[in-house]
């Protein structure tokens, strides 16, 4: 026995609020969060996904051990990975489920041989009523109807932050007895912050709106805010989100020109979808500059989106700069 509420009572607990739910969410969830630790190896592996990008081992052995554990237990229909240029359909020796997940399975991956927090973002919706073998389609929905988001973070301590839409809980593993104790109850964003993130290497790419909001926070109590900044970049998006969470802040991978054939860098379906329902939730905004996030229909699983998250006022006033 331990003190507190583990990740597992939790999930029942908010099941027995509902009653309409079946328990078949509840035990995928339950099944996601036991296997969420996860170890192993660095080093770059010879293979490029499909962005182009070099994955690193760990993202192949994260990945293949996330389908590997969500696959076999019926709650799930097909999968969408980060990692795999097509969706996962289950495979048919298993019972299938209905709900549909998308996940990145490693987030952060240049740190890893650096040894900084890395994390894993995933997010449910629900299969469409009578499909059996869903396609790419059935995924291309908007974040709005995302009915779970949630992360993991693997920092100085491994945590688990979880919403069902019903604000923003976290956990962090107790290694002594292999659970996930409700440590962070209620998360939420503080509305004002003095603490913004981004990469400024891409300075000279930012859009107006950008340029004209980083450059006020750099003048700090000089200037038009009258108030001193701090900054950080992490460059894994989950610690980013944490961060925001635990203490405010905003964060940025805005709309840039390096690159015409990219809307961003993030991508809606494994990041930006399921980290904007958590920061919503928790009280905060996202948003790309023109639009609301979780709004967004993707035409891609691949797609990607600028993103400007975290507190209310902050993402308002950069928002408030796409409009003039
Ligand atoms: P991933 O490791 O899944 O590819 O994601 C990395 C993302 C995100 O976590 C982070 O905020 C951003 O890319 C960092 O980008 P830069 O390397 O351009 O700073
Ligand atoms: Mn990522
Ligand atoms: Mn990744």
């Amino acid at each position: 026995m331990h003190n507190g509420v583990s990740v597992t009572q939790f999930i029942i607990e908010e099941q027995r609020r509902l009653p309409e739910a079946t328990g078949d969410f509840t035990s995928l969830l339950n099944d996601l969060v036991e296997k969420g630790a996860i170890n192993g190896m660095s080093g770059a592996a010879e293979t490029e996904n499909i962005q182009g990008e070099t994955q690193k081992k760990l993202d192949i052995i994260t990945n293949d051990v996330f389908i590997a554990s969500n696959e076999w237990a019926g709650h799930l229909a097909a999968m969408a990975s980060e990692e795999e240029d097509d969706i996962y359909p289950i495979p048919a020796q298993y019972p299938k489920g209905k709900y549909l997940m998308s996940f990145d399975p490693l987030d952060g991956s240049s740190n890893i041989d650096v040894n900084i927090s890395v994390g894993t973002i995933f997010s449910i919706t629900k299969c469409p009523e009578g499909i059996e073998n869903p396609t790419k389609e059935d995924f291309l929905i908007p974040g709005t109807e995302q009915i779970c988001a949630g992360y993991a973070l693997y920092g100085p301590s491994t945590m688990l932050v979880l919403t069902t839409g019903n604000g923003v809980n976290g956990f962090t593993l107790d290694r002594n007895i292999g659970e996930f104790i409700l440590t962070h109850p209620n998360m939420t964003i503080p509305e004002d912050t003095r603490e913004f993130a981004i990469n400024s290497s891409n300075q000279r790419f930012w859009e107006a709106p950008v340029q004209k909001y980083v450059e006020e926070c750099m003048q700090g109590a000089e200037g038009p805010r009258g108030e001193n900044f701090n900054m950080r970049w992490v460059a894994s998006m989950v610690a980013e989100v944490h961060r925001i969470l635990v203490r405010g802040g905003i964060f940025m991978y805005p709309k840039d020109t390096k690159d015409p054939s990219k809307a961003g860098k993030l991508r809606i379906m494994y990041e930006a979808n399921p980290m904007s329902m958590i920061v919503e939730q928790a009280g905060g905004v996202s948003h790309t500059g023109y639009e609301r996030i979780m709004e967004i229909k993707p035409n891609d699983i691949h797609q990607r989106v600028p993103v400007i998250l975290g507190s209310k006022n902050e993402v308002e006033r950069v928002v408030g700069y796409h409009n003039d």
